[in-house]
């Protein structure tokens, strides 16, 4: 097949270094690489933004994209192809397609024109936009690795998904729902009405209910989206003998980008075994982490699920190229929920932990800034603000000073608190405020 070409470079979004949005930088000429046999040169119509890419750019991964800087961020995309290698037989010149390259891929999507392979792409339906099928694929093609490859969920099975709302969520619940499975959902107030259209049975806001008195029966396979200590052990106790528990937040970058990949790897590796062996011994469950694949066969099966209109991820915002740093502050922003603060009552204790506990990939100065916006309105409300024992312990220094002095003031209650982690919880503090908190 002949191969052509529009330009020999284009417009992209380049990050030179890790960071915040400031980071980012439109240039215009960026060289397009030559492509190889099995490439397809796509004109990106739509690209989407995953937390994926956030986290990249705040340095997620730094062992594997340092050395590679500068880089194109982004995974999704939804264009026209507008060359092919000589290889790829299944995509012509013109047609419309959509797809998502690998997490770990050194290039990027956020291009007038992004390159990947044929495998990683599938004709888009004409009935989906482009703004709607960029949504789609990377969280789409998790999920399916998660209930397919993994869990091999099979139609009359029981899925809890933990963290619903999100756009992995809402694909596996789709996709569970179409697989005939029936699936109980956690996720906050705002997702309730999507993740119960998307096909869940059961709805449990985390932000209103205790999710373990709340959840009801056991299931064949828990995924969980949010991957924190909490919902580990919430998802585990809910498996049956012989269950699938399977979280989104392996730690092999973590712990590559804190030890270098030849420790941190290894590192991995022994946590992710002696996880599986222990839950094995304790539980008799399969542990896994899960990550997004390029699969062929399961992006035809999404592309089929869209055309049917039984597979769709809610577009909150669309942004032009021009104004990627705004979309990755908005994106930022639901990352640490700007509707948090509806959630604090008076006389309450509040417990965060995760969005001020800085992680690798989010910078010491952000997760300060976040820390003290929660505890200045708590603090306002006259509620308590306390912090986990790991941020108290290891990050008091990061923090700014009226954080550190209410984690110092509320220690007891620390310990006391129950942590939600990676959300926030409202502790009741006698039984007429449960009833307040309720209603
Ligand atoms: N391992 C991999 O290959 C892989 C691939 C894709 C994504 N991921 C990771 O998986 C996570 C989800 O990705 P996504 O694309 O679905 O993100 P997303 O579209 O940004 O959704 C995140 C959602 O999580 C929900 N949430 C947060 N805390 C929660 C809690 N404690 N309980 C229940 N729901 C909670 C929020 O839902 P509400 O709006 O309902 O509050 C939020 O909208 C991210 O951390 C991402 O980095 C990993």
């Amino acid at each position: 097949m002949p191969m052509w070409r529009l330009s020999s470079s284009r417009r992209a979004v380049v990050i030179p270094r890790f960071g915040g949005p400031e980071v980012l930088q439109i240039r215009s000429n960026v060289q397009i690489p030559d492509l190889e046999p099995h490439h397809v040169l796509v004109r990106a119509r739509a690209v989407s933004i995953n937390p994926l890419d956030t986290r990249m750019r705040a340095g997620y991964g730094r062992s594997i994209f340092g050395p590679l800087l500068p880089l194109i961020l982004g995974r999704d995309v939804s264009g026209e192809v507008a060359a092919v290698g000589a290889s790829v037989r299944s995509l012509n010149v013109g047609q419309d397609v959509f797809g998502a390259l690998h997490p770990t891929a050194a290039r990027g999507t956020y291009a007038d024109y992004a390159i990947l392979n044929e495998e990683q792409l599938t004709p888009k339906p004409p009935s989906v936009s482009h703004v709607e099928a960029s949504a789609i694929p990377f969280a789409a093609l998790t999920a399916w690795r998660a209930l397919k490859s993994t869990a091999r969920i099979a139609e009359g099975q029981r899925l809890l998904v933990l963290g619903g709302g999100g756009a992995v969520g809402l694909s596996a619940i789709q996709l569970a729902a179409a697989a005939g499975c029936h699936v109980a959902t956690t996720c906050g107030g705002r997702s309730v009405n999507r993740v119960l259209e998307a096909g869940a049975e059961q709805a449990i806001d985390y932000t209103a209910e205790d999710i373990e008195l709340a959840i009801k029966g056991q299931f064949d396979a828990v995924l969980d989206t949010i991957g924190v200590q909490e919902t580990e052990r919430v998802g585990i106790n809910f498996l049956r003998r012989g269950g699938h528990y399977m979280t989104l937040q392996g730690e092999a970058a973590s712990l590559s980008d804190r030890y270098g990949l030849l420790f941190g790897l290894p590192a991995a590796t022994s946590i992710l075994l002696k996880k599986q062996l222990q839950y094995r011994y304790s539980h008799g469950i399969d542990y896994s982490w899960t990550y997004m694949r390029a699969d062929s066969e399961g992006l035809d099966e999404i592309r089929r699920l869209m055309e049917a209109g039984r597979l769709k991820v809610p577009v909150d915002k669309t942004f032009s190229i021009s104004q990627v740093k705004e979309a990755h502050e908005a994106k930022d922003k639901k990352l640490i929920p700007g509707s948090l603060p509806d959630l604090f009552r008076e006389g309450h204790s509040v417990v965060v932990e995760g969005f001020i506990r800085p992680h690798n990939e989010v910078s010491k100065d952000e997760c300060a800034s976040n820390g003290k916006k929660f505890a200045d309105k708590a603090m306002e409300l006259g509620c308590y603000f306390s912090a986990t024992e790991v941020l108290a312990k290891h990050d008091e220094k990061y923090m700014p000073q009226e954080v550190a002095a209410a984690i110092q003031r509320n220690k007891a209650k620390i310990e006391a608190d129950n942590v939600l982690g990676g959300m926030t919880k409202v502790e009741a503090e006698s039984k007429e405020e449960d009833n307040a908190v309720k209603s």
